[in-house]
């Protein structure tokens, strides 16, 4: 797997006319990328009228657990791979904060998303400074049931909350602090799983994620890509974040 760049937009732009101009700026400056794998993760209302490509793919920010049927207001794993969506971002910690979501429902989550056939984005993230029982709670029970041969199709996200741009005390994580966080998260997994799926699983991180530090995560942080949210709203900015790390793996 080439190293994922995804871009959160969370609960933005304000209209469908902006989301379609960024997307378009975003699938021109990526046309000839070949060893990074650009994502947009889009507002649902936004993911049908943009059209992935070989060169960017699109990701929804959320899904429900049940293929079909009588829950109000959600959208299906279903649903999205029917609409051309490949990846769903899950357990990202604002959904955590702000609509109370569970890792028992995180785990749901993955399971049928999983099953569908999406590639999962998983968040994992505490708002302690070094990696902690949180997030160990987290890969535990947000991984139940998971088969050891399905952790190929999981991306996990070293997302330390302070770091994320919007929170109140943010602090820019380090590279070494992106590749401690990162080791924590193989760890577990090796406990969860086997030493072999932990050192394959595709870990990237996210949390202030910029064209300016993308580098460091990547080649002091050995992470597998980043999930830029603030600055993933400038598409410029998104290319740029791209082109640094295609550049950077070299011919
Ligand atoms: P940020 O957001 O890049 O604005 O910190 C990342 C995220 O929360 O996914």
């Amino acid at each position: 797997m080439k190293p994922l760049i995804v871009a959160n937009w969370k609960m933005n732009p304000e209209s469908l006319v902006e989301a379609k101009r960024n997307f378009e700026i975003i699938k021109k400056g990526v046309r000839n990328i070949k060893k990074v794998e650009p994502v947009i993760c889009a507002p649902f209302i936004f993911l049908p009228l943009l059209k992935a490509t070989n060169h960017l793919k699109l990701g929804a920010q959320d899904c429900f657990w049940e293929d079909k049927g009588p829950f109000t207001g959600e959208i299906s794993p279903t649903q999205l791979k029917n609409l051309g969506v490949d990846y769903v971002i899950l357990g990202h910690s604002e959904r955590r904060k702000y609509l109370g979501e569970s890792t028992e429902l995180v785990n749901r989550k993955i399971i049928a998303a999983l099953e569908t056939g999406l590639k999962v984005i998983f968040c994992i993230g505490s708002e302690t400074k070094k990696p902690d029982k949180e997030m160990k709670y987290q890969l535990k029970i947000g991984l139940r049931g998971v088969r050891k041969q399905d952790v190929a199709k999981l991306v996990f996200v070293y997302e330390p909350v302070w770091a994320i741009s919007t929170s109140k005390n943010k602090v820019i994580a380090t590279p070494h602090e992106a590749l401690k966080g990162g080791l924590y998260i193989r760890n577990v997994l090796g406990e969860i799983f086997d030493k072999e799926t932990a050192k394959k699983a595709k870990i990237i991180y996210g949390g202030s994620v910029d064209s300016r530090n993308i580098r460091g995560f990547i080649k002091d942080g050995k992470m597998a890509g980043g999930l830029p949210g603030a600055a993933s709203l400038d598409p410029h900015e998104f290319v740029r974040i791209v082109k640094k790390v295609d550049e950077s793996l070299g011919h």
